[in-house]
């Protein structure tokens, strides 16, 4: 059927201008300002389609006695819908489903326009009805506004899930959700949940985690703070995206236990837990078949079994694939425009889609619509409620939180770090990101900050005058930066990726060529810790690079992510001590890029394992560079006891909660954050198991000297594998060790437990 459809052929290049492209007339808008909301009206009159297949129905056809489905509400609607009348709303939305026509129908399924109208993606409602439509706006970083306006830069994703912190991760939501609202949207287009498979991915900065267990928790509860405001998320790429110069064509293949095991459990997770209102399918191909084509995985898995009851959202432009093929498959909202759902009328004239089929994408919209109350709110602009002090503070609090100190060797008669003002004459300050506003790459989840914080200007704010702070920004260094960097009391290099390096396709920079620092780089560390001994390297970048070829002559090492707009204070804050360190790595960092399964980013067709990550790296018995949750602070841990609320628990009884009680003891002199991380294992196990897998974690304060427990609960469906002959996700009725430790290569504390 592809070649009856009038396609409107936009080559890959177009869109990155429409990303960047806005409607917006030159001034900003006025705080407070009253958004129009007839500019955002679909009526049966007004014809958006850029198709030439005409689609004869006209208004009259709202009185023409069409009868829809009767749908009956059930516990997953009253769930989703929860705090509202639900059965009132599905009442509601059948009748509307009677008196809208198929134009209007259409019309309700695809965005309005190739680019954004006033920073927004828009998708059209239906005011007089009542029909709100929705206001969309990119993620995770902070709120995707268009430039002259401005947005609270966080720190990517992937640093933040570096702090281990739901808890954090929520507060980050709320304040990313009272922007959006700012913004004039209602629908925040995070958190991205794409298992890192592997760190040359080039959108590894927008998600949390190459660990399902670890991305869940952070995911649920960036949706929690997200949607407390009222504003929906939306879980994306559903599913397998991790791949960024194919994504559009890439078919990935996994059978069907890597994909229930390792891609899809954390999307379960934040629909149950946190009521994700939306969905976004990916552009690559699983299994054969394009996301949005996929039954499968928008229909059978995501509404049959996991009950999701809101909608599902296209990727943009390229992402969906055909109308009959995507609506019967379980799609519901093309966007950004009705590019192939222009083809609804013809597919419905050949009998390959139905009104019906119309009526139950439009029923999941609305009910989302609805049951967030989008219909009964005022879209307002409020620039002030951006960048507010308070998003601020919380983004300086985040990024120190979550950057991982590696390594801390003692010089002389102490650690390198933290460093003591009183003790310092001189520090030089050297390195590629030193001095440039590092926050990320540049697709579509680039934000705006109306000023950087670089590491140099944190570091010079921190010495107010009490010691010099001098930057050599060439990075081939003459005799006389030698002799600098010698007589220089401490030595701090901030290198790693920058935008040129990595990022989405299209958009961006790709994925990278490799996990290599850049060449003169190496060149400038070696020389630097060849030099002086108090040599700190602070590496950003979207996930792990290789530190091996140059890591072992620097004294001190942290990895900062891509830090955000206040950054450079919260890089200061780790290496003077202002905070303890406390993130813990979210992805292993191996020694060479071999140790890791092979990224493919140029073939049609790959194929994904069942273990990556450090589940990859212990199968094989590999050491890694740094361990998957590893991170130190300027105190030291014991773990001392594990004890299990029960050794035996039933199969029978998915929902139960095993909960394990950590002792941890901190036997160094300052405070500690510490998180308690539980690893399963299962020996003598009927099927392939990973040697160990996370399946919670929980954090403490503890004081120097002091012992405390900590918690960790999950429940016995966490212990779950697909059996591939029942197809259904079965609990393994044997013994499983329970180990917990610092991180995934430390698990001194073992307890049994006894599934029955
Ligand atoms: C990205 C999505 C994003 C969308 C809208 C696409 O290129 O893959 O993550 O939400 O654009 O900007």
């Amino acid at each position: 059927m592809r070649s009856l459809r009038p396609r409107l052929a936009l080559p890959l290049a177009a869109l990155g201008a429409l990303h960047g492209s806005c409607t917006r007339a030159a001034p900003p808008p006025a705080d407070a300002q009253e958004i129009n909301a007839d500019s955002a009206a679909l009526t049966d009159a007004q014809e958006i389609n850029t198709d030439a297949v005409a689609f004869t129905d006209s208004p009259s056809d709202t009185g023409r006695g069409y009868e829809p489905e009767p749908f009956a509400p059930t516990e997953a609607t009253r769930r989703y819908c929860a705090g509202r009348d639900a059965d009132a709303i599905e009442a509601r939305i059948t009748e509307l489903l009677r008196a809208l026509s198929p134009t209007q129908k259409r019309g309700l399924m695809a965005g309005a326009a190739l680019g954004r109208t006033e920073d927004i993606w828009l998708a059209r409602g239906i005011p007089a009805l009542g029909i709100a439509g929705f206001r969309m706006i990119d993620g995770p970083r902070g709120v995707a506004v268009l430039p002259p306006l401005r947005a609270t830069a966080f720190p990517t994703a992937m640093l933040r899930g570096a702090s281990w912190d739901p808890s954090l991760e929520e507060r980050v939501g709320v304040a990313m959700a009272v922007e959006t609202l700012s913004a004039g949207a209602t629908v925040l287009l995070a958190p991205t949940i794409n298992i890192l498979r592997h760190p040359r991915w080039g959108r590894a900065q927008e998600t949390y985690s190459e660990d399902t267990t670890h991305m869940g928790a952070m995911a649920v509860g960036f949706v929690r703070g997200v949607q407390s405001r009222g504003v929906l998320a939306t879980l994306k790429h559903f599913a397998a995206n991790s791949i960024e110069n194919t994504r559009h064509r890439v078919d990935v293949r996994m059978d069907q236990r890597t994909l229930r095991e390792v891609y899809l459990p954390h999307f379960r997770r934040a629909i149950h837990e946190a009521n994700a209102a939306s969905v976004m399918s990916a552009y690559n191909k699983l299994d054969g078949l394009y996301c949005d084509n996929n039954r499968q995985l928008l229909t059978e898995i995501l509404r049959d079994e996991w009950g999701f009851q809101g909608f599902v959202v296209s990727d943009w432009v390229l992402g969906t694939h055909g109308a009959a093929p995507a609506i019967t498959a379980g799609l519901d909202l093309e966007m950004p425009t009705p590019l192939e759902f222009s083809m609804i009328p013809a597919d419905i004239t050949r009998g390959a889609l139905t009104e019906r089929d119309l009526d139950r994408a439009i029923r999941r919209m609305l009910r989302s619509q609805f049951c967030f109350g989008l219909d009964a709110r005022a879209v307002t602009r409020a620039p002030e409620q951006r960048e507010t002090i308070a998003h601020l503070t919380l983004a300086r609090e985040v990024a120190r939180r979550s950057i991982v100190l590696l390594k801390n060797s003692t010089v002389g008669a102490a650690p390198v770090l933290p460093l003591e003002p009183s003790r310092l004459r001189t520090v030089v300050v050297l390195g590629r990101a030193a001095n440039v506003a590092n926050i990320g790459d540049r697709g579509s989840s680039a934000v705006p900050a109306s000023s950087v914080v670089t590491a140099l200007d944190g570091l010079r704010a921190r010495a107010e005058g009490r010691f010099d702070v001098v930057h050599i920004a060439s990075s081939a260094l003459d005799a006389a930066a030698l002799a600098t960097i010698r007589a220089a009391s401490a030595v701090v290099i901030v290198t790693g990726s920058l935008h040129t390096d990595e990022g989405e396709a299209t958009l961006g920079a790709g994925d990278r060529a490799s996990l290599s620092l850049a060449a003169e780089e190496i060149v400038l560390v070696r020389a630097a810790s060849a030099e002086n001994p108090r040599t700190i390297v602070v590496l950003e970048s979207g996930a792990a690079l290789e530190t091996a070829p140059w890591d072992a002559g620097v004294a001190a090492l942290l990895w900062a992510g891509y830090p955000g707009s206040q950054g450079g204070h919260a890089i200061a804050d780790v290496l003077f001590g202002a905070v303890e360190p406390s993130g813990r790595l979210p992805f292993s960092m191996a020694e060479r890029e071999a140790d890791l399964p092979p990224f493919d980013n140029t073939s049609d067709r790959v194929t994904y394992e069942f273990l990556q990550g450090y589940r990859h790296l212990q199968a094989r018995a590999i050491a890694p560079r740094f361990a998957f949750g590893f991170g130190l602070s300027f105190s030291s841990v014991n773990y001392e006891a594990i004890s299990l609320t029960s050794s035996t628990a039933s199969a029978s009884e998915p929902d139960n909660v095993v909960e394990a009680t950590v002792t941890v003891r901190n036997t160094g002199a300052r405070p500690v954050r510490e998180t308690a991380q539980l690893y399963v294992s299962v020996t003598g196990s009927s099927i392939t198991r990973a040697p160990r897998d996370l399946r919670a974690f929980a954090q403490v304060e503890i004081a120097p000297g002091a012992t405390t427990t900590a918690r960790l609960r999950f429940a016995l469906r966490d212990l779950a594998v697909y059996d591939e002959t029942a197809r259904r996700m079965v609990i393994e009725r044997t013994t499983y060790e329970l180990r917990a430790g610092p991180d995934s290569e430390r698990t001194p504390l073992r307890a049994t437990l006894t599934v029955r």
